[in-house]
């Protein structure tokens, strides 16, 4: 079947009807909502049909629209608040159809409800909404926990809508093998693939995440049920020892045993802390990346580098840890601040000069800024970028894994990049500073007359569009710089 049918589930308020009519709009479908087609088949209102005919009546109309929808195809169907809680029904539908549930907080479902005076909520009409709404998601949790959820709570749905395209036309079954040194893993990119990752990777026994504080709150529940989520704060300054004592800890204190996996659920720091608490907890357990960074998507997650930092210096503690698999959801790059999307982009950039025009072509095409408000890209394009990006570092990874030859080209721009961090005291983020590190290259290899003026330009266009810098700040010493870059671990023979 060509179009399944998309249907959308979920409490009352939800969003369900008005998201369903835009993503029909979007997709080129054909919107249905089971209680308006129950009103104008019958000819009554809801609220009617209930007084004359009684409850039973209404639920057997709703099983004869569902079995008839299940037939169809090209739809967007809008259910009734419990037309899926019913197992006939769900199956019915589901069978061939995508199944979503929209979700809000009991306080914005309250709010809503008070705010469309034009429809009766009889089952809302007590002296504390919020309570009685409490008490009824908890009754449905296990229903509707069975779907993808997609929180419609502080967005419009315009917003909501754009998101489920997205993830409706992504291709749901990306998967980027990946042979690493004894091992071979699988980097799967796909859009809204987060709450499958226990089914993609394969995971059995008990699993924990490890998140931070910004990502945590956002994600950690799509992992599904685990059991632990442990938080941390958001920041390198929290990649140390530490971090990792008071993680082991939490591990043990949740009966976390040997046959338990991480999910490492967040930034490239993330990917790194929970990567060497992987490689390290009762001599090592599994550990599957779920990047929600760009620069972790592209960059960090395949290579098994995991480490912490040292009061003397940065990443002197580590390991490898090679995952179980990469499962990237690139759904998640919708929440990510836009300074920290373009800073992901230096290093999209420094794969396509590496390895990919066509890549490059399709950056420079693009319109790839994240300027605040903007909708994010579709998260075909996303799936696309990243897919690319990560495929560049794949192949030479693979080529080279002890990092004795070709993998250099990986540094373009970093030993710029390095000095400018160290020298701007951190202010300059990472992919800030691989931005002008690349710009530094591609300059210092035009004056050896490798690299052409015309290239010099494009490269800086690209980053510009990026809403990157491609210069050195000005009042950053070039003495401090050189002397920086001469401590950098990669220099060969002075
Ligand atoms: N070892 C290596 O190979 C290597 C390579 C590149 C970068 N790095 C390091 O990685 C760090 C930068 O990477 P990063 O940007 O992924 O770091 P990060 O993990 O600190 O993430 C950046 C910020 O974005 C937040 N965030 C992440 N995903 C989000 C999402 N989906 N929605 C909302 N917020 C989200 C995080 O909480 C954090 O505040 C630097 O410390 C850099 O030095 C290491």
């Amino acid at each position: 079947m060509s179009k399944p049918n998309i249907i959308l589930t979920g409490f009352m308020a939800t969003g369900k009807t008005t998201v369903g009519r835009l993503l029909a709009q979007r997709l080129g479908y054909d919107f249905v909502d089971t209680d308006e087609l129950i009103e104008a088949r019958s000819g009554q209102s809801i609220a009617e049909i209930f007084r004359e005919k009684g409850e039973a009546a209404f639920r057997g109309m709703e099983a004869a629209i569902a079995r008839e929808l299940a037939e169809q195809e090209g739809l967007v169907i809008s259910t009734g608040g419990r037309l899926m809680l019913d197992a006939a029904n769900a199956a019915a539908l589901s069978k061939r159809g995508r199944v979503f549930c929209l979700v809000a907080t009991p306080e914005e479902i309250v709010a809503r409800v008070a705010d469309d005076t034009g429809v009766r909520r009889p089952l809302l009409e007590v002296p504390n909404p919020i309570e009685r709404v409490v008490e009824l998601l908890q009754e449905r949790e296990e229903d509707y926990g069975r779907y993808p959820q997609m929180v419609t709570s502080d967005k419009i749905p315009e917003e909501v809508s754009h998101v489920l395209s997205g993830i409706i036309q992504a291709d749901p079954d990306l998967r980027l093998p990946i042979i690493a040194p004894s091992v071979q893993y699988e980097y799967i990119v796909g859009g809204g693939v987060l709450p499958f990752v226990t089914q993609l990777a394969g995971i059995d026994g008990p699993v924990a995440v490890i998140t931070d504080s910004n990502v945590g709150p956002l994600y950690a529940q799509s992992c599904g049920p685990v059991a632990v989520v442990i938080t941390v704060p958001p920041g390198g300054q929290h990649k140390t020892l530490e971090t990792v004592q008071s993680i082991y800890e939490q591990l043990l204190e949740s009966d976390v045993d040997r046959s338990g996996t991480i999910i490492a659920l967040g930034g490239a720091v993330i990917t790194e802390l929970a990567g060497f608490v992987a490689a390290t907890y009762m001599r090592g357990v599994n550990c599957v990346q779920c990047p929600t960074s760009l620069l972790a998507m592209v960059d960090t997650s395949i290579g098994g580098k995991a480490g912490v930092d040292l009061p003397q210096g940065k990443n002197l503690i580590g390991a490898f840890k090679q995952p179980k698999a990469v499962i990237t959801d690139v759904a998640t790059l919708q929440s990510l601040p836009a300074r920290e999307f373009a800073g992901g982009m230096a290093e999209v950039i420094k794969h396509s000069l590496i390895a990919d025009t066509d890549l490059l072509e399709k950056i420079e095409n693009g319109n790839w800024r994240r300027e605040s408000g903007a909708l994010p890209p579709p998260l075909s394009d996303l799936q696309t970028l990243v897919a690319r990006a990560i495929q560049v570092k794949i192949n030479i990874v693979q080529e080279d894994p002890f990092e004795q030859g070709r993998r250099t080209v990986l540094n373009l721009g970093h030993t710029f990049a390095h000095a400018i961090e160290l020298v701007s005291g951190d202010t300059i983020r990472h992919g800030e500073a691989v931005a002008m590190g690349l710009m530094a290259a591609a300059n210092l290899s035009a004056r050896l007359g490798c690299c052409s003026a015309a290239l010099q330009d494009r490269i800086e266009s690209v980053l510009v569009a990026s809403a990157l810098p491609a210069r050195i700040p000005g009042n950053m010493s070039p003495d401090r710089l050189l002397e920086a870059m001469h401590s950098d671990k990669k220099k060969t023979a002075g």
